[in-house]
Parts: C-alpha cells; sequence; structure tokens
C-alpha cells in the first residue's frame, strides 16, 4: 500500500535521509523508531505530501504521489506538532475540520472515549497540554480511513488515555488498516508494534518484529535492545 523508494533528503547540509526503503502493506501496525533528529517527521511528512524528497520516490496503491493529492484522503494523519487556531472552541475546530474534510466523521465516540464533553466549549488557548493532544487524537481519528499515520501520538496523555490510545489503535488493526506510529513511549511499542523500523544515520538499521530486534540485539527487554542498536553493536549487520 504504501512505499518508500530509496529516498534521500537533506535540509542544508545535513543529510537527513540516505537512501530509505521500506514498504508498508496488508494492514498492521509499524513503528518508526529511532533517536530524535533520525528523520521520522521528515519521512512521514513526506507520505502526506508536506516534505519533497531529493531522491526517491514514494508509492502509493502502486502509484507515485507525486503531484497527487487525492491519496490523502485515505490517511488519517496525526502530527507531531499540531497548530490549531487558538481562540476556536474545541466544538468549533472540530466543526471547521469536519467543514474542510467533508465525509462522514464519527467524532462523538472518541470525544466519549477521551471524556472532552466538559472542554467542548472551551478555547484552544485554554486547554492543558494533554487535552490538545486529546483534541489533536480526535480530528485525526475521526475518520474512517484504510490508512493511519500517528506522530508521537502519546505527548502529554495521562496514564487512562494512554490506556484509551492503545486500545483505540488496536481496534483500528483489527479492521485491517494500515498503520504508521512514531513514539518514544517503549511500553507503546511493546503493546501495539507488529513490526519495527529503526531509521539511524539516515538508514534503515533494522527491520523487523519485536522477537527478531531482541534476537539481532541479545536482549531479553526491547529498552536494552534498542540501547544496544543505538551504540553500534551491529554496525556490520544491517538488515532491511
Ligand atoms: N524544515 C526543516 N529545515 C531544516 N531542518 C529540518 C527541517 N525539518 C527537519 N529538519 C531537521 O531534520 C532532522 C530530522 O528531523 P525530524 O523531525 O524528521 O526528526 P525525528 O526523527 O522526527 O525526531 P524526534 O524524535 O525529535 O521527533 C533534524 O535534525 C531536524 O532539525
Ligand atoms: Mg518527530
Amino acid at each position: 500500500m504504501i512505499q518508500f523508494q530509496n529516498i534521500y533528503k537533506s535540509f542544508g547540509k545535513l543529510e537527513v535521509l540516505k537512501g530509505v526503503s521500506a514498504g508498508v502493506d496488508g494492514g498492521g501496525i509499524t513503528a518508526i523508531l529511532g533517536p530524535n533528529g533520525s528523520g521520522k517527521t521528515t519521512l512521514i511528512k513526506m507520505l502526506l505530501g508536506m516534505v519533497y524528497p531529493d531522491k526517491g520516490e514514494i508509492m502509493f496503491n502502486g502509484k507515485p504521489i507525486k503531484k497527487e493529492w487525492q491519496y490523502k484522503n485515505d490517511i488519517s494523519y496525526l502530527p507531531q506538532i499540531a497548530r490549531f487556531p487558538e481562540n476556536l472552541t474545541v466544538t468549533e475546530l472540530i466543526n471547521l475540520i469536519k467543514d474542510i474534510r467533508g465525509g462522514t466523521p464519527n467524532e462523538q465516540r472518541l470525544i466519549d472515549l477521551f471524556d472532552l464533553d466538559s472542554h467542548l466549549g472551551k478555547k484552544i488557548k485554554h486547554l492543558s497540554g494533554g487535552t490538545k493532544q486529546k483534541v489533536n487524537i480526535v480530528l485525526a481519528m475521526m475518520y474512517d480511513n484504510p490508512v493511519i499515520v500517528l506522530d508521537e501520538p502519546s505527548t502529554g496523555l495521562d496514564p487512562i488515555a494512554l490506556v484509551r490510545l492503545k486500545d483505540l489503535v488496536l481496534e483500528e488493526r483489527a479492521k485491517g488498516k494500515n498503520i504508521l506510529i512514531t513514539t518514544h513511549i517503549m511500553s507503546l511499542v511493546e503493546d501495539l508494534s507488529d513490526e519495527i523500523l529503526f531509521l539511524l544515520e539516515g538508514k534503515v538499521y533494522f527491520r523487523g518484529t519485536i522477537p527478531e530486534l531482541k534476537d539481532f540485539a541479545g536482549e531479553d527487554n526491547l529498552e536494552k535492545s534498542i540501547a544496544h542498536l543505538l551504540e553500534h553493536k551491529h554496525a556490520e549487520n544491517i538488515k532491511v
């Protein structure tokens, strides 16, 4: 469904992506991991057409996305940093997005899930960070799309909201959707991911399941396995 083909991207002298290839298909959750600045958000923004690759191509349903926009209707996207019009109330913002996107969203079940009812009349600028993130999640997830892209969805969420988020993502997976998620929260990776795509130094440094990653690193714990990867102990063993 989604193919990143030999993607290169530099910002000035900074080479962020240096030949990234990866495919996502057949449903399930792929966790895109890697240290801060490893290019996770850049790669995601490319899929959404918000950043252009210097070299390489991204395919969606077998077609290059270059100059296309229709495919974006099939993607639910949660940005890492969402900028909303701060003076609107939550309800006004939801209605604004509904007016722009059209379709048949179902926001009420998400409002209920994250207990947002009492916040609907408040202006965005008066919300707490975690509540703002819940609104961000509602806006991203209120449409029923076959592809879901979540860039750091857990930012600021309390433990209850985090559990609800996990359940929501698993529910969507059960419908056979293709879900891409970035996070630095290892419990989220452990509970959600079918596959890990680990970016390091501009390349796919590891791709596989959690058991494969543990095997690869010779550790029995995910956090330690990732620390192992970061220590470059397997530089000779790059697996794509
Ligand atoms: N528009 C831009 N102009 C200049 N540099 C940029 C731009 N966008 C991203 N970068 C740089 O590219 C690198 C990769 O950024 P990116 O946001 O993709 O990282 P990330 O893996 O998502 O990190 P994090 O874990 O902190 O979210 C960083 O060094 C960042 O500063
Ligand atoms: Mg990021």
